[in-house]
């Protein structure tokens, strides 16, 4: 046995037959997913790196692809073998899998490679579907139109509609072994659209990105992320999006955090037949090198110039395994990020690391529909960008929607700290969907009486605020009720009553960061987002050690108060008011923001709550006044979460109708009214009821405003509560996933409830 074998990995089990072809997702961060895609030759987890195969020069043996490397999926061509007898017997006769001696999950290539590289293929857009099911390839690709960078507009649309005029032929030839239906468009993202949308309608298994080779060798990244944004949103969430062509570890956090799911590798053995050096920074030269830029087991006892010494055959296999390794461990980072909820801290991180990268990311951050990033840091890197984009005459205002797709999809709050990055941190996606969230959902009470024409800006430390200024905060509703009280963070405003609301409640970062003078103009254009822009400002330094008088001095001196309440002072009986009325206020707000309800109604829903209060003053258990556990605060990150009482009590303020469908709203990123609900058909009900999961093929319809990460209420199709949980997925994901959790159930409602 040779030593390769060493491994011992064990051959795959073929997923269950009912299974077979679908993808489901396990864990998310944002649009980057963690997936399982089932196959007759086990369950591929992606994201997943693909390597070329090219079955006349081996370089490294998939049987060690598999044992040593773990590696579940390859991609070889099935053109290449269709024209080689020897290749095409084997195959025909013993099938794919034993021709390359690999037990796990074999994708083929079509030919359209070739086409682009050597002009033309022989072989017939039927016939090599027919020729990878009959070697049995687990998912086959046709014969798409492959469009390229340089095409004028005309000649792109050509391939694009001469791809989709092959489509239901080739699927037609695929019965059911799954096939790939590329996505062509070079880089017009009407065409890109289109394609998608197009391509999306009919019954392929995998989506992958075409047309990219060229931009990515002329490192054209920027064009990378353009036609990922203008593909992805228009494609069916339910089917894994394969990078075609794409191998450098370079760009595998930013695809990922896009939304890729698969990725392939020639550049592996290509990059090193010629001496070069895969890293996730981009590619280093051998020659010259005294140290590795990264040690690997295959080269951990060699030094390069040893490497550099060794015959051209040994030098390949070993820089390519090299690659390999570098590759793989991107990969694997990558999708730790992911489970992390860090994928797009990696990004950033990553675009430090190449100019190319970095011009795509803040292309990204800065593209015309992000406006929410905080003004407050509204920095030299925007504008930049914004310059260079009006040079060049680019599509401005035509990515509309784009980048909400992204954000729309965001974990928040989140657990722990926000690790502070400069003014990339402003940009990262999940804080912007924080912020969209306070800016929709949040509003100013609407208390009359003294300081309504004011907002009081705390700023000079980091949080937590409840232990400095809660004292503070239940003398001022005493004294001046109609006063709003926001919280200067280094991502933006935020109301008081949110204090301890992830992100904007930690974030790690230098000191210096919090004592910045607060900077009126962009206060005021911060202000706006919360329509409090015609308050006037008023600013209180937490630094200061008598907080107290210093607060109610200005409030003196600008006139909302008068002389006799210069000490703050506020007797026994209305302080207990005050703080139970802070206490209202805190709820209520966070039942508007994270249960997305009306201001008026969590206020009302508010007025007679009373609270259970932990060992360190803060807020655990949300009651009515007759005791009924509506929620309880989550001290991890901010956030509230939902119980029987409350959803009972949140349904039956329903007032509109039962969804019909999944997307009644044609606004994407609609923010709806209330819970989102979700109805599923008849077969779950009395799982649900009993506290089990929502599963994908269950769900009839939802709101469109369902979120992953969100509580949202679960009902059967007369609209009777069944239970609550938290969605996994969007409203799209819902329509269209047949496979896996829906909807986390967090407790059942028993018929007897
Ligand atoms: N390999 C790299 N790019 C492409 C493409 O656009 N289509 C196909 N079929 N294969 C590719």
């Amino acid at each position: 046995m040779p030593a390769w074998r060493d491994g011992n990995r064990e051959d795959p089990k073929p997923c269950r037959e009912q299974d077979r072809g679908k993808f489901e997702i396990v864990n998310r961060d944002g649009r980057a997913r963690i997936g399982r895609l089932h196959t007759e030759h086990g369950i591929l987890e992606t994201p997943a790196l693909l390597p070329v195969i090219n079955p006349n020069i081996r370089t490294i043996e998939p049987r060690e692809m598999w044992d040593r490397y773990g590696i579940g999926a390859l991609i070889t061509n099935s053109y290449i073998i269709w024209k080689h007898e020897e290749l095409k017997s084997t195959a025909q006769n013993e099938g794919v899998h034993a021709l390359l001696d690999y037990p796990g999950v074999v994708m083929t290539d079509s030919g359209t490679f070739q086409s682009y590289v050597y002009g033309d293929v022989e072989v017939g857009v039927e016939e090599i579907v027919e020729f990878q099911r009959s070697i049995g390839v687990d998912i086959a690709t046709m014969l798409d139109v492959f469009s390229r960078p340089d095409m004028d507009y005309t000649e792109v649309e050509n391939c694009v509609e001469q791809t989709i005029e092959r489509a239901q032929i080739s699927i037609d030839a695929s019965q059911d072994t799954m096939l790939n239906g590329p996505i062509q468009g070079g880089v017009f993202r009407e065409l890109r659209k289109k394609s998608a949308t197009e391509m999306g309608k009919y019954d392929f298994s995998v989506h992958p990105i075409g047309g990219i080779v060229p931009v990515m060798e002329q490192h054209r990244y920027k064009d990378y992320a353009k036609i990922m944004l203008s593909s992805l949103p228009n494609l069916p969430p339910n089917r894994p999006v394969h990078m075609f062509g794409c191998g450098h570890p370079m760009l595998f956090p930013m695809s990922i955090a896009l939304g890729a799911d698969l990725f392939d590798s020639a550049a592996y053995a290509l990059f090193a037949r010629d001496g070069r050096l895969m890293t996730p920074w981009g590619t280093e030269k051998i020659s010259g090198l005294v140290d590795w830029p990264v040690i690997t087991p295959s080269i951990a006892n060699l030094t390069p110039k040893e490497v550099l010494e060794m015959d051209e055959k040994a030098r390949t296999v070993i820089l390519s395994k090299y690659n390999l390794e570098v590759s793989l461990a991107e990969l694997s980072r990558c999708k730790q990020a992911v489970r992390d909820g860090t994928i797009w801290r990696l990004v950033e991180r990553r675009s430090h690391q190449h100019p190319a990268l970095r011009e795509a990311f803040l292309w990204l951050v800065t593209n015309p529909s992000n406006s929410k990033i905080s003004n407050l840091s509204i920095n030299q890197m925007v504008l930049d960008e914004k310059l260079a984009s009006q040079e060049t005459g680019s599509e401005s205002g035509v990515w509309e929607g784009s980048w909400d797709w992204i954000v729309n999809s965001q974990t928040t709050p989140r657990k722990g700290g926000e690790p502070w990055g400069g003014n990339d941190t402003n940009a990262r996606p999940h804080i912007i969907a924080a912020r969209n969230f306070l800016f929709s959902r949040w509003h100013a009470k609407a208390d009359a009486g003294k300081g309504s024409s004011e907002v009081l800006i705390l700023h000079g430390r980091s949080g937590p605020w409840r232990e400095r200024c809660d004292n503070l905060l239940t003398r001022l509703i005493h004294h001046a009720p109609g006063l709003e009280v926001m919280i200067l963070t280094p991502i933006g405003l935020m109301p008081y009553s949110l204090e301890d609301v992830n992100p904007f409640t930690h974030i790690d970062g230098p000191d210096w960061l919090w004592r910045s003078r607060p900077n009126l103009q962009l206060i005021r254009d911060e202000l706006e987002n919360f329509s409090l822009g015609d308050r006037k400002i008023i600013t209180l330094d937490l630094r200061d050690d008598n907080l107290v008088i210093r607060a109610f001095s200005k409030l003196i001196e600008h006139g909302v108060l008068d002389e006799e309440s210069r000490d703050g002072l506020v007797d026994g009986k209305n302080f207990e008011n005050s703080q139970l009325k802070l206490r209202r206020r805190k709820s209520a707000d966070k039942f508007a923001v994270f249960f997305n309800i009306q201001s008026e109604l969590s206020h009302e829903l508010n007025v007679q709550t009373e609270f259970v209060i932990n060992r360190q003053g803060r807020i655990k258990n949300v009651l009515t006044s007759s005791g009924k556990h509506l929620a309880s605060f989550r001290l991890g990150d901010g956030g509230l979460s939902l119980n029987n009482d409350g959803a009972i009590e949140l349904h039956s303020h329903r007032r509109r109708g039962i969804p019909k469908g999944f997307m009644e709203s044609e606004i994407f990123g609609y923010t709806g009214e209330g819970l989102a609900w979700v109805v599923v058909d008849e077969d779950a009900e009395p799982f649900i009821r009993q506290g089990r999961n929502v599963f994908h093929g269950f769900v009839i319809s939802c709101d469109p405003w369902i979120r992953p990460d969100e509580a949202c209420l679960i009902v059967n199709s007369k609209g009777e509560l069944l239970g609550h949980g938290i969605s996994q997925c969007t409203s799209e994901e819902l329509a269209t996933f047949n496979k896996g959790i829906a909807v986390k159930t967090r407790d059942g409602i028993k018929l007897e409830d």
